[in-house]
C-alpha cells in the first residue's frame, strides 16, 4: 500500500511544474523529514543598476548582464531571492519538521567591505528572516567560513562572533549547546529521544584559517567529538553530523581535500570508528550537489554523506558553470535507525524566474527515483558510485547535471573531470583517494 501511494505521489509530483512535498499519513508513517538550507550569502548591495558593473559588490566589477529581480549568476543572493526561497519552502513544511542550516550568510566581497559588526548584522538578519518564515520549527545552524571577519580566520577560542551567534540562536538551542557554541563555534543537542545532532566548526580545519594552522586539535573539538560520540553510543542514540566545510575530497579539483589533509585524516578515522553511531552527515560550502560514501579500512560502506547545493547562484566570471538556487528535504527512517531514505531536491530556475518576474520553486529530482535506488544507505550510495565507473553511463551525466542544479545539461564532465568527481564520491582518505586517482 505504501509503495502504491509512493508511486502515485511520484506520478502526481513528477515533471516540471511540481512544487510539493510528500504529505499524507500513509506516506509519512515511520518517516521523518527535515530541510537543509545552506550558503545563503546575502548581498545587501544588489540592485538592478543600468551599469552592469554596479549591480552587486560580489561580482567584483565583472558585468552582471542578466541581473533580474531574483539575482544574477555573477552575484550573491539579493534579499528577494532568499525571501522567495523561504516563502516557497514554508508551505511545504509540517509541524514536526526541523531545519539544518549549514552557514555562510555574508557575501563574497573583499575583507575591507565588511567588519565584525557587519558580519554579525548579516547573520542576525538571516536568523530573523528564517524565524519570521518558520516561527514554529527548530533550526540547527553551523558556522561557515564567511561567518567571520576577516573571512576564514576563525579562532580556537571565544570571540565576538561565536558569542553573537549564541545570543542569536538562543531560541533554537539549549544551554549546553550555547555554551560550547560561544566557546568554540560547535555544539551538540538532542533532536528527539535517541536522535542527536552534532554541529561541527570545520572552519577550524580549513586551509585558509591561519590562526589554527599549527594546532593539532583546535578548540579541543576532536576530543570533544569523540567524547560526544562515545556518550551517544552508550545512550543508544544515533547522531547526525552537520558542518559547513565537508570532510573528504573536493569533486572539482584533483587531489584536494576541503579541509587540511592532516585534519581530514583525523576526522575520517573518527567517523570510521563511530560509523555505527552516525546515521548521516550533511554539509554545504561547495555550492554544488554531491554525495560521498565513507568506506571502512576493508572497503565496506559505513556512512552516507550529503553536500547540499547553495541558495546563492554566484560563480566567478571565469567559471564555466554555476548552480541554480536550491534547498532540499531529507526523508529519514523515524522508527528505528534514523537512516536517510531519500532526498527531495528543490530549485529555482533563475533565468526563467527573472524572465517571468516570478519565483516558482520546483522539485528538481527525487534521489531514489533519479538513480533507481532503494534508499540512501551507504550500500546504495556505493552501488551508485561504482555505477559511475562504467563507460558512457547515463547515471553519471544525470548526477553531474544535478551537481550544477540543472544549470545547463549540455555541459558534460569527462576524462579528468569525471575521475575527480567519482574518486571524491568513493574515497575520503588520502591512501584510497590516491589509488583511485592514480589508477585511471
Ligand atoms: C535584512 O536585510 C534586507 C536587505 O538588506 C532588508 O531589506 C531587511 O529589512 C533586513 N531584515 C532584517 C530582519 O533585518
Ligand atoms: C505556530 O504555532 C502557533 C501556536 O500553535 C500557531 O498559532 C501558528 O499558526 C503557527 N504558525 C505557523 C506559521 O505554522
Ligand atoms: C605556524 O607555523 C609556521 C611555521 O613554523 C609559522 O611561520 C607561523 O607563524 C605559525 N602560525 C601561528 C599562527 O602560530
Ligand atoms: C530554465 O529556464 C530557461 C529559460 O526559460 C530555459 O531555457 C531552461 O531550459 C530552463 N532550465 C531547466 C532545467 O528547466
Ligand atoms: C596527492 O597528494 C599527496 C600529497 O598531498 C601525494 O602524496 C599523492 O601522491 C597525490 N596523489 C595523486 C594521485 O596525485
Amino acid at each position: 500500500m505504501e509503495q502504491i501511494l509512493c508511486f502515485l505521489m511520484l506520478l502526481l509530483f513528477s515533471g516540471a511544474s511540481v512544487s510539493a512535498a510528500p504529505t499524507g499519513s500513509s506516506y509519512l508513517s515511520g518517516t521523518g523529514r527535515f530541510w537543509h538550507i545552506t550558503d545563503l550569502h546575502l548581498d545587501p548591495s544588489y540592485n538592478q543598476n543600468q551599469d552592469p558593473t554596479k549591480v552587486c559588490f560580489s561580482s567584483k566589477g565583472a558585468p552582471a548582464t542578466h541581473a533580474g529581480l531574483f539575482g544574477d549568476f555573477l552575484c550573491d543572493s539579493p534579499y528577494s531571492l532568499i525571501q522567495s526561497a523561504f516563502a516557497n519552502l514554508a508551505p511545504l513544511t509540517q509541524p514536526q519538521d526541523f531545519i539544518i542550516w549549514t552557514g555562510d550568510s555574508p557575501p563574497h566581497v573583499p575583507p575591507d567591505e565588511l567588519s565584525t559588526d557587519l558580519v554579525i548584522q548579516v547573520i542576525s538578519n538571516m536568523t530573523q528572516t528564517i524565524r519570521q518564515h518558520f516561527p514554529n520549527l527548530t533550526v540547527y545552524p553551523a558556522l561557515g567560513n564567511h561567518d567571520y571577519w576577516p573571512q576564514d580566520q576563525m579562532p580556537a577560542s571565544t570571540n565576538a562572533i561565536y558569542k553573537a551567534a549564541a545570543a542569536l540562536w538562543k531560541p533554537w538551542l539549549d544551554a549546553d549547546a550555547l555554551l560550547t557554541l560561544s566557546q568554540g563555534g560547535f555544539y551538540s543537542q538532542l533532536v528527539k529521544p535517541a536522535l542527536r545532532l552534532v554541529s561541527l566548526n570545520t572552519i577550524l580545519y580549513y586551509g585558509p584559517d591561519q590562526v589554527t594552522a599549527n594546532l593539532s586539535d583546535p578548540a579541543g573539538q576532536f576530543v570533544w567529538l569523540e567524547k560526544t560520540l562515545e556518550k551517544a553510543a552508550q545512550n543508544k542514540e544515533k547522531v547526525y553530523i552537520i558542518a559547513h566545510v565537508p570532510v573528504g575530497y573536493l569533486p572539482f579539483y584533483g587531489n584536494t581535500t576541503a579541509i587540511r589533509k592532516v585534519h581530514n585524516e583525523r576526522l575520517v578515522s573518527i567517523f570510521r570508528k563511530f560509523s555505527h553511531v552516525v546515521a548521516g552527515q550533511f554539509y554545504g560550502h561547495t555550492h554544488r550537489d554531491s554525495i560521498m560514501v565513507l568506506l571502512d579500512q576493508h572497503g565496506k560502506p559505513v556512512n552516507s554523506l550529503f553536500v547540499s547545493p547553495a541558495v546563492t547562484p554566484i560563480k566567478d566570471a571565469t567559471q564555466e558553470y554555476s548552480n541554480n538556487p536550491a534547498f532540499r528535504m531529507y526523508l529519514y527512517n523515524n522508527n528505528k535507525d534514523y537512516s536517510i531514505q531519500d532526498i527531495w531536491q528543490y530549485y529555482l530556475n533563475l533565468t526563467e524566474a527573472n524572465e517571468k518576474q516570478r519565483s516558482d520553486w520546483k522539485l528538481e529530482y527525487i534521489m531514489t527515483r533519479a538513480f533507481g535506488l532503494p534508499d540512501l544507505q551507504p550500500q546504495s550510495l556505493l552501488q551508485l558510485g561504482l555505477s559511475f565507473l562504467l563507460p558512457q553511463t547515463p547515471t553519471f551525466h544525470r548526477y553531474f547535471t544535478h551537481f550544477m542544479v540543472s544549470y545547463d545539461s549540455r555541459i558534460t564532465c569527462e576524462g579528468r573531470c569525471k575521475v575527480r568527481q567519482v574518486c571524491a564520491v568513493l574515497y575520503l582518505d588520502q591512501e584510497s583517494y590516491s589509488k583511485c586517482a592514480g589508477s585511471w
